[in-house]
């Protein structure tokens, strides 16, 4: 008998599956520009002086849309510093994460950087310590053809296209008080439903988020989303969500589990939004931009990394430079799940980060570029997850968690495009000890076959990618996984994330 009967039909559909959700975030933060993806001396820097190793691997991840320039970074940005002749540029404290920032690579060499990599740029202004009249300008300066102060000023810095940036968020986790210029709902609604207006008078064609909670376990979380989609309901398209997990007290039960939170998490801000739709008769609905997801072992920024000193303001330190264990990219595959779970109303989402940075992609200075664990999860979904999300029916186990209660074992979604004839199926399996034999019922596909199959487990679920032994961890092939009568049968070994192609 089956631990775990699963039915897929392509009638069962979310929703189209947006690119955007398979997005990156860029930060000036620790290594992630400099002596990341910018590093001049480097044998395979080109002749703007990026990785060609990373942008490979950057390729290869396959993002969408990239967030840039923060987080925390944005809220005490001046983009100025960021444009004409980097001789010129001045160096500035970067208050958010204690360094200097020299602003040689700025908005022009970072798209130029995305123009390699193949992404769109979602950009963030400063609503923590600028308002609306420099969010305006830089809007200007991007997106305006010509003939303008600032549009001129662009072309003259040798960009004759303008940059068409399509998303703006509308500042940085305004919620947080560690963000500089943090506000109460009511304060960060109005500055940033008048900024919204203004940005729209300019360029009425692009897409605004706006700050949600920077987690949902922020004490104002809910109370947050309501007061601010009333200021800003009519004036923006999306609204952010922010979360981070990682394994605490050594309770590795629940933090598997994690996307359990993530599914309460977009449930709770998609009932918030329409209930604040509801109350203005709209019949308009918000979206949410999940700009910022994935593992990350928070409390140790708050330890280990933390710089101080008034004498002290490194240039590209170390930080943040989590390393992923199997464990890790196991609980970041099933965030992945749960995004596509709720793809109708989750349109965008960001990874954070991409580079050195709590990121899939680690560099050493002069030295080779690797994958860390979670780097396969999002590149083997972001590749196969085409068409529609759909919604699977599961008889499948449980178990209790000390965090969140009596859980599924497995958790898994689908996904179906039509026109290629390919569907893929994404699972989890959040057992520590128990292997899952598992059936799908794929009937409604016709006659279809395995064609790809890709499982991350090991023997050692802490085991990771290092500069020693960068190729320590990788999927392997599913040799258990095929299709006969209509049923997809497999094995999920225990802790371990597993991806189907069927077509
Ligand atoms: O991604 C790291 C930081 O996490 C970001 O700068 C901030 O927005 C969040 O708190």
């Amino acid at each position: 008998m089956p631990d775990a009967r699963l039915t897929l039909d392509p009638a069962f559909s979310i929703g189209p599956i947006r690119r955007a959700l398979f997005g990156g975030f860029v930060e000036h933060l620790g290594r992630h520009v400099y002596d990341g993806i910018y590093e001049p001396g480097h044998p395979t820097a080109d002749a703007e002086g990026f990785r060609q190793d990373v942008i490979d691997l950057v390729r290869e991840l396959g993002v969408d849309t990239i967030r840039y320039p923060g987080g925390n970074f944005v809220s005490g940005f001046r983009w100025e510093d960021s444009v004409g002749p980097v001789s010129e540029r001045p160096r500035r404290l970067d208050l958010a994460w204690h360094s200097t920032e020299t602003n040689e690579v700025g908005l022009h060499e970072f798209s130029s950087w995305l123009e390699k990599v193949g992404s769109d740029l979602m950009m963030a202004v400063n609503l923590g310590t600028r308002g609306t009249l420099e969010a305006i300008d830089l809007l200007e300066y991007s997106n305006i053809r010509g003939g303008t102060a600032l549009s001129d000023q662009r072309i003259a810095n040798g960009r004759t296209e303008p940059f068409d940036v399509r998303m703006w968020c509308l500042g940085n986790e305004m919620d947080g008080p560690w963000q500089l210029g943090h506000r109460s709902a009511e304060d960060y609604g109005k500055i940033a439903a008048q900024t919204a207006k203004g940005m729209r008078q300019l360029d009425p064609s692009i897409e605004l988020v706006v700050c949600g909670s920077s987690s949902a376990h922020m004490p104002t979380f809910g109370e947050w989303e309501r007061v601010v989609l009333t200021h800003t309901y009519d004036d923006v398209d999306l609204i952010s969500c922010h979360a981070y997990y990682e394994e605490k007290n050594g309770d590795l039960d629940s933090f598997l589990a994690s996307a359990v939170d993530m599914d309460g998490f977009i449930e709770t801000v998609v009932a918030t939004a329409d209930h604040v739709g509801a109350v203005r008769g709209s019949t308009k609905k918000i979206d949410i931009s999940f700009d910022e997801w994935n593992v990350w072992y928070i409390d140790r920024f708050h330890g280990v990394d933390k710089i101080e000193g008034i004498d002290n303001w490194p240039i590209a330190p170390r930080l943040l430079e989590d390393v992923y264990s199997v464990a890790d990219a196991v609980v970041f595959g099933s965030l992945l799940i749960s995004l596509l779970k709720h793809a109708d109303r989750v349109a965008s989402a960001s990874l954070a980060q991409l580079v050195n940075v709590i990121a899939p992609i680690m560099t050493e200075p002069g030295g080779i570029a690797w994958r860390q664990t979670t780097f396969y999860p999002f590149s083997i979904t972001s590749r196969l997850a085409r068409g529609e999300a759909l919604q699977l029916k599961l008889d499948v186990p449980s178990h209790t968690t000390e965090v969140y209660g009596e859980v599924p074992v497995v958790d898994a979604v689908a996904t179906h495009d039509a026109e290629a004839g390919r569907s893929a199926v994404f699972l989890v399996n959040r057992s520590r000890t128990e292997a899952l034999e598992v059936t799908v019922d794929v009937a409604s596909l016709g006659d279809v076959s395995v064609l790809e199959s890709h499982t991350l487990t090991d023997d050692d679920v802490y085991a990771a990618n290092t500069l020693e032994a960068p190729e320590r961890v990788a999927p392997h092939p599913n040799e258990t996984a095929t299709v006969a009568d209509g049923i997809l049968t497999l094995t999920l070994p225990p802790v371990s994330w597993t991806a189907i192609s069927l077509g």
